[in-house]
């Protein structure tokens, strides 16, 4: 951890702007100075991250004052009500980081208006697309690559962050030939509890490919193609032709599941590969792997800080080097807590 603390702020303060800001809270990696959102009610805002139907009660003081939040008395959060990143004057804050958390397309002439402001670096909590100038990092992966000169720098999504130290490991040590991945994720906040309109409010330019999305959040499983192959291969290309890959949207809240079927090119065994996902745990410099062999289930994993736990009562190999595995990641908690690191990491690189 660095000594210095930099000066963060949150651009949409929903699901993820509000788990980045309770696990900083708890880690006090950084200042947080200021968060934008498009909701103009301070007092809901705070609300909000006072109650959570997930994780709890915030564990400080968190309260609407004029335009600001205050937690515990003495830390001022402004509260900015602007709709896109580079309007919010972050400047008047000496903001060096922004976590763009809005859910809404990246546009590069918004990155050069944060940079004219004096921000040092913008984080975008999603995937983005190749032609924009935004580094794709897997924190565990490819952290040590980031540079103090790389603006713009994207966490991917969780299920990538999930996906790829798991693959990174496994095409280390014993090869990958190709695969068939499987992820379960729990409803996100533009689904309906009743059949409705398949438009994701928080992501207006993104039309699903089949109207499914619109289909009532509670009531089914619901088949989805999945980004994870073509949004982890950013960063492990290799992944893009190896694997096959679909994701139910399921009706639980929060955990998701990765089930894995994979050929080894080295064929091992499973204590073999029990093995090799202990040791990463030991060795790591940030929370990333994880291994479990408790009987649990998805909700048991709310709260995790990894990005993956490897539930090893469900990891079997055969001769011919077939591997299943089965992973499990809270969404949005252990997604945060790899956006909080990489903030850590940059303050490390800025000294
Ligand atoms: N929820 C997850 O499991 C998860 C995990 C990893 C990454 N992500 C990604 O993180 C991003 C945010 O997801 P979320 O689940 O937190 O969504 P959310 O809808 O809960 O939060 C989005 C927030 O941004 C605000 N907002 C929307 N448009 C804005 C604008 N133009 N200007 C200012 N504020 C604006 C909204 O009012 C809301 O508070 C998305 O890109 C999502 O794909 C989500």
């Amino acid at each position: 951890m660095s000594n210095k603390k930099l000066r963060v702020g949150i651009h949409g303060f929903g699901r993820i702007g509000r788990a980045v800001a309770r696990i900083n809270f708890e880690r006090n990696a950084f200042e947080l100075v200021a968060i934008n959102d498009v909701n103009p009610d301070v007092d809901n805002l705070a609300y909000l991250l006072k109650y959570d139907s997930t994780y709890g009660r915030f564990k400080g003081e968190a309260k609407a004052e004029g335009n600001a939040i205050v937690i515990n008395k003495d830390q001022r959060v402004h509260v900015f009500n602007a709709d896109a990143p580079g309007s919010a004057r972050w400047s008047d804050l000496g903001v060096d980081i922004v976590i763009d958390a809005a859910g809404r397309p990246v546009l590069p002439g918004e990155l050069d208006r944060l940079k004219a402001q004096g921000v040092r670096h913008c984080i975008v909590t999603n995937e983005t697309p190749l032609a924009l100038p935004v580094k794709p990092v897997i924190v565990g992966v490819n952290h040590e690559t980031v540079s103090v000169a790389d603006f713009a720098l994207s966490t991917v999504t969780c299920d990538a962050n999930a996906f790829v130290p798991v693959m990174s490991l496994l095409q280390e040590k014993f090869g990958v030939d190709y695969g068939s991945l499987t992820t379960l994720h729990p409803w996100l906040g533009y689904q309906k509890l009743l059949d409705g309109r398949a438009l994701p409010d928080s992501n207006p330019g993104h039309v699903p490919s089949t109207y499914v999305l619109g289909r009532s959040a509670t009531q089914s499983l619901i088949p989805k193609t999945t980004s994870c192959i073509r949004a982890s291969s950013l960063v492990l290309p290799w992944l893009e032709e190896a694997f096959v890959s679909v994701s139910y949207r399921v009706p639980t809240a929060i955990v998701s599941s990765a089930d894995i079927v994979i050929k080894l090119s080295r064929p091992t065994d499973r204590a073999t590969v029990i093995a090799a996902f202990e040791e990463a745990e030991k060795k790591q410099r940030y929370p990333v792997l994880c291994n479990s062999h408790e009987a649990l289930v998805s909700v048991d994993f709310a709260g995790t800080e990894c990005s993956a736990a490897v539930d090893h009562r469900w990891t079997s190999s055969r001769k011919a080097g077939q591997l299943k595995l089965i992973l499990w990641y809270d969404n949005e908690w252990g997604y945060g807590s790899r956006v909080v690191d990489l903030v850590d990491h940059l303050a490390g690189l800025h000294g």
